[in-house]
């Protein structure tokens, strides 16, 4: 018998879901404030502004980054049949990452900011991260480099890319001088500077909120599936495609700037060809079932995960057409772009890693399954509901913003004052805030079935359909 270290990824498991609270609960209030801007209460550190940052930090960094620190080292351990190449380095990678967590938590609200959208952290807690982040490459790559198996399974390309390139994007677009402890200028400027941020912002999503999640969902869909991945050759293909492509595309985000006309275009063609291997890994994990569909009626964490996929294609179907210019002249600036970002956020990453979360905690802490299928059920059915609440509700409400702001009358006056397509959206930012908190309740019931399953109880089933999960 190995002796994996189930600590740390237990320590990662339990800050994935505490994070996640946190991260969703700043979410439901700063909607509530865009609907009702009074709850700024005249508070500094309350204002929408600061809050901004600290929710997309949290939810990205701190509830994503837990889940994939975790996930990852329980993988490779796993996938390689080794224990982790140093417990003690993994533990100090843990409680550095909450350090920096707790850092960008105090700091932020505080209006202690780099201004420069998910890398918003000051220099201190940049250098930070970045040892952190070096440890935990050791870590990981130590792991993989002592493994007993001769393959390294899929799962772990993506988890290394993911490592890799989020090391050399944050060291590159944090490059800085430091003034005092928290004010740095950058090294780049002007339209450098943007270029920079937006390769850094849109890798970040392409490595961070994609290849690290696709590692997760090529482990744990099979695992839970009881089923080997649908096409492993179209795994590697996907990786291979998925990794030369992205980089290309971060000009998307700065279409009609002051950026090279060409770089726009060539963001524009790279995101256009990105649709195809994001569809390839998309099938991959549905077709995964195959032979096993009866699984999405009688288990809801399957579930949960086939549709964290749907929406993954959802959004990778959305963004590349968002990156036409055309279509980027009517979406950019608007809560369409925020209906694009929360069905990748919450439809993709936040789904697959709770489902992720469900398959893994019986087993790291040695239970006969979740404490209850049943919470697990009402959890998807909770998050789907809020999510399609969320999605759609930003897509009319941007939709309408882009069509009121470029209205021109017979004399080519703009037909709509500002302040006009602000009070239309209203009804809108409301119907999102129920969706979200729908959503945050989902993680709340989350947070009460782990905590009952690691106490090792089971909760009574109620009725015969319910002990063979029909309907579930
Ligand atoms: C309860 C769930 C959530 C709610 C209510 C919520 C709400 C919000 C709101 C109100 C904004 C600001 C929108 C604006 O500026 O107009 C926002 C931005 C953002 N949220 Fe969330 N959010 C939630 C969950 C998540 C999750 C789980 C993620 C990521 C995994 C996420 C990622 C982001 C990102 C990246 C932005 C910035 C978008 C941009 O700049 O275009 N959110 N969220
Ligand atoms: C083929 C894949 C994708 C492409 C080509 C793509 C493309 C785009 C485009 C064109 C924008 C709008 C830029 C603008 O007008 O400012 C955008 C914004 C964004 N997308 Fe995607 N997207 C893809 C997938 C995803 C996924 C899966 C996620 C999340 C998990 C995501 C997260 C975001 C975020 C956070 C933003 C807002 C960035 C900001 O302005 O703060 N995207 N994407």
């Amino acid at each position: 018998m190995i002796d994996f270290n189930d600590k740390v990824v237990k320590q990662f498991t339990i800050a994935t879901i505490l994070w996640g609270i946190v991260g969703m609960l700043v979410g439901v209030f700063i909607a509530a404030q865009l609907a009702w801007p009074a709850l700024n209460f005249d508070i500094p550190w309350l204002t929408y502004s600061r809050l901004r940052p600290l929710h997309t930090n949290a939810v990205i960094f701190a509830f994503g980054g837990n889940a994939l620190l975790g996930t990852s080292l329980y993988v490779a351990q796993r996938t390689c049949q080794v224990k982790l190449f140093s417990d003690s380095m993994a533990s100090v990678v843990f409680w550095g990452f909450q350090l920096v967590i707790v850092g960008a938590a105090l700091t932020l609200p505080f209006g202690f900011t780099q201004g420069k959208e998910y890398a918003e952290l000051i220099w201190p807690l940049d250098v930070l991260l970045t040892v952190v982040w070096v440890l935990y490459a050791i870590v990981y790559f130590g792991t993989i480099a002592t493994r007993t198996v001769k393959h390294i399974y899929v799962a772990n390309w993506f988890y290394a890319a993911f490592i890799i390139t989020i090391a050399v994007l944050h060291i590159v677009n944090n490059l800085a001088i430091p003034v005092n402890w928290h004010l740095s200028y950058p090294v780049f400027s002007g339209a450098v500077d943007a270029l920079t941020q937006w390769w850094y912002g849109h890798n970040a999503v392409g490595f961070f909120l994609t290849a690290g999640f696709l590692g997760m969902m090529y482990y744990f869909v099979p695992k839970q599936a009881e089923r080997p991945v649908y096409s492993y050759r179209l795994s590697i293909v996907h990786f291979w495609a998925l990794v030369s492509t992205y980089m290309w595309a971060g000009p998307h985000h700065l279409q009609y700037t002051s950026l090279p006309d060409w770089a726009q275009s060539l963001g524009m063609v790279f995101s256009l060809i990105l649709l195809a291997p994001s569809w390839g890994g998309m099938i991959n994990g549905i077709m995964t079932l195959s032979g096993a569909w009866d699984k999405l009626r009688s288990d809801p964490i399957i579930k949960m995960m086939i549709v964290a996929l749907s929406f993954y294609g959802m959004s990778t179907f959305e963004g590349p057409m968002m990156s036409i210019k055309t279509v980027n002249a009517l979406s950019h600036y608007t809560d369409w772009t925020i209906g694009h970002v929360h069905s990748g956020a919450l439809g993709w990453v936040a789904l697959m890693t709770m489902a992720s979360m469900y398959s893994l905690i019986p087993r790291l802490w040695g239970r006969d399954g979740m404490y209850s299928t049943h919470l697990i059920n009402v959890h998807f059915w909770i998050a789907t509901l809020g999510i399609v609440l969320y999605i759609a509700s930003m897509w009319i409400a941007g939709v309408m913003q882009g069509l009121m702001w470029r209205e021109v009358d017979a004399n080519g006056s703009l037909v709509y004052s500002h302040v006009e397509s602000i009070e239309a959206t209203y009804p809108y930012y409301v119907i999102r805030l129920i969706g979200g908190v729908l959503f945050f309740i989902g993680i709340l019931i989350q947070a009460y079935n782990t905590w009952k399953t690691i106490k090792g109880e089971k909760a009574e089933v109620k009725s015969a359909s319910e002990a063979v999960g029909v309907g579930a």
